[in-house]
């Protein structure tokens, strides 16, 4: 066999053997990879772990009952509070708290702030209900941070302790 003739069935084999190796389970594009699709559900997490850094896991309002509010009801805290209170609450709470939102024509009646039943309410209660939605109200925590939200707590207080005392009325709207 001439040197060149050799060459060429090595040549051979080795294509040959390369071919081999390649089947069809091996794609070429990135479709067919074990990521989210837009629109996916996010991920599940694996069972019984922990993110890192992730705080206390919380369902719902009744889980927060029992927090104390780490932010103290400073000028600060307050005007933060407000502001974003006229922006995010207001449409359906009513600009001073006290209800009569425009949203809440079309919406179970948001509750006025004074009423009895709400002064009752512990903080961590509140800030349940803004982070995780109470019976008709669709929680208010996406974008907001988790001191914001107490400032948002600290400023329904302020409301509170600045208003008349309202007896809740015996079957409001949406009032549990
Ligand atoms: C889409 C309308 C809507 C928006 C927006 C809204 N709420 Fe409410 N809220 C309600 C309704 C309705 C209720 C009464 C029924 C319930 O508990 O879901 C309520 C109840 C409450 C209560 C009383 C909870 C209780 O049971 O004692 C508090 C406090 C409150 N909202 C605070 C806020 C704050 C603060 C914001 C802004 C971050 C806000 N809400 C945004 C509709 C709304």
């Amino acid at each position: 066999m001439s040197e060149r003739a050799a060459m060429l069935a090595l040549a051979a084999a080795l294509a040959l053997a390369a071919g081999a190796g390649c089947d069809n389970a091996w794609r070429t594009d990135m479709w067919y990879q074990p990521s989210r699709r837009p629109e996916d559900l996010p991920r599940p997490e694996p069972e019984r772990s922990v993110p890192l850094g992730a705080g206390p896991r919380f369902e719902n309002r009744d889980d927060t009952e029992d927090l104390k509010n780490p932010v103290p009801p400073t000028d600060a805290s307050l005007a933060r509070g407000k502001a974003i209170f006229v922006a995010r609450c207001a449409p359906c709470h009513g600009p001073e708290g006290h209800g009569g939102g425009p949203v809440s024509k079309f919406f179970p009646e948001a509750p006025d702030f004074a009423y009895t039943t709400i002064r009752k309410r512990s903080d961590g209660f509140i800030w349940g209900t803004i982070s995780y939605g109470g019976k008709a109200m669709p929680a208010q925590r996406e974008g907001l941070t988790t001191q914001e939200r107490w400032d948002l707590v600290n400023h329904v207080r302020h409301i509170q302790a600045t208003s008349p005392v309202i007896e809740a009325p015996a079957q409001p709207a949406a009032t549990p």
